[in-house]
């Protein structure tokens, strides 16, 4: 069985989504361990209240960023994941970290990638008028919201959108896309070639995800 730890800084949304998706059989892995960078953030709570390991590594605690990097990667060690997944963790990851974790290592970036790397990408995605917004799964790069996607869903824009709005279409996707990919990643069913991913026997719609019935009229 595939042993998984989860980043999280806040909220914990996506953290949820996963033990869901974990308790109901739909992911062959275990949760070992959710670790965060502040001690107030609210998935701590989630992850206890359902017996999963929790632990902080706290960023204010460390001047240098390469200091705490070390640090985090040590607690994470200690659970022995085959699977590193930032569900809403907010700190940027150094170069040995992600060395580190190589290939083992994903990410949810509320944008479809490459557009909107960073943060506030709901408002943003508003300022340009794009019509069509989304999240993305990737593997972690050491480049920022970057690296080999994995799967990606796609909601359109309304003109009536404000951000929060946007944001609570996009994080229902998100909530759809990251257990998906967990699975396909605890299936061993997702190769890297090239920079791209590739998933090994797909179905119809697999690694793009569209919800136009969320186009009004
Ligand atoms: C999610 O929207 C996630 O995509 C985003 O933070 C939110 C966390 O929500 N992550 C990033 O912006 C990473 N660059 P959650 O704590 O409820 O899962």
């Amino acid at each position: 069985m595939i042993s998984v730890v989860i980043l999280i800084s806040g909220r914990g949304s996506n953290l949820l989504s996963l033990l869901n998706a974990v308790d109901s059989g739909s992911i062959p892995a275990r949760i070992v361990g959710v670790l965060a960078n502040r001690p107030a953030a609210q998935g701590l709570q989630t992850a206890a209240a359902r017996g999963v390991p929790t632990c902080v590594v706290d960023h204010r605690q460390f001047a240098e960023r390469e200091d705490f990097d070390a640090a985090l990667a040590a607690a994470i060690d200690r659970f022995v994941p085959d699977l590193v997944v930032l569900a809403g963790f907010m700190r940027i990851l150094g170069n040995a970290f992600v060395h580190h974790f190589e290939n083992r290592l994903i990410n949810i970036h509320p944008s479809l990638l490459p557009a909107f790397p960073g943060l506030h990408t709901h408002r943003r995605a508003l300022a340009e008028g794009v019509r069509i917004h989304g999240c993305s799964v990737h593997f972690v790069t050491a480049d920022l919201d970057h690296g080999p996607l994995i799967v990606q869903a796609a909601v359109p824009v309304l003109d009536d959108d404000d951000e929060a709005t946007l944001a609570a279409r996009v994080l229902a996707q998100e909530h759809r896309i990251y257990p998906l990919a967990v699975r396909w990643f605890c299936e061993g069913r997702l190769r890297l070639l090239d920079g791209r991913v590739l998933l090994q026997a797909p179905q119809a719609g697999d690694a793009a995800l569209i919800a136009p019935q969320l186009v009004a009229g």
